[in-house]
């Protein structure tokens, strides 16, 4: 159900939510919301599945613990609203970057999808 959401508050109940997750893999997360933000239409649901998606990903990628940065901000131009998510691991490879948008593309022997 499509709704108007705060989006610095949707990061903030993910932040409690991955938490102790994150301190039991020596992750540090920061946070940095913007104060400018205005609200968008999105569906609560599904932008905290992929909240979840991306801070896996994340800890998939530092299995030795590291940082995890999330930030908001407005980008007043476009009228957009930016969630960035960013981690200390290796980054993503050139070549598994372009099938990002994939549906099913995976590197991984667990991950749902067929192993590239
Ligand atoms: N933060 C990241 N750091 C490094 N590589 C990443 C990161 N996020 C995604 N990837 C790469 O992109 C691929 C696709 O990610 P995606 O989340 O779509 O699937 P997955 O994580 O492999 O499987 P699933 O999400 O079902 O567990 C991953 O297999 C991994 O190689
Ligand atoms: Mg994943």
């Amino acid at each position: 159900m499509f709704e108007l959401i705060d989006v610095n508050s949707a990061v903030q109940e993910l932040a409690l939510l991955v938490d102790q997750c994150l301190n039991r893999r020596n992750i540090n997360a920061s946070i940095t919301l913007a104060g400018d933000l205005p609200r968008v239409s999105a569906d609560r649901d599904s932008l905290h599945q992929v909240f979840l998606n991306l801070v896996n990903n994340s800890c998939d990628a530092m299995p030795n613990g590291g940082e995890l940065e999330i930030a908001t901000r407005y980008l007043s131009q476009n009228q957009q609203v930016e969630i960035m998510f960013s981690d200390s691991g290796a980054g993503i490879a050139l070549d598994v970057v372009e099938h990002l948008f994939e549906p099913m593309f995976t590197t991984k022997q667990s991950g749902s999808g067929w192993v590239s």
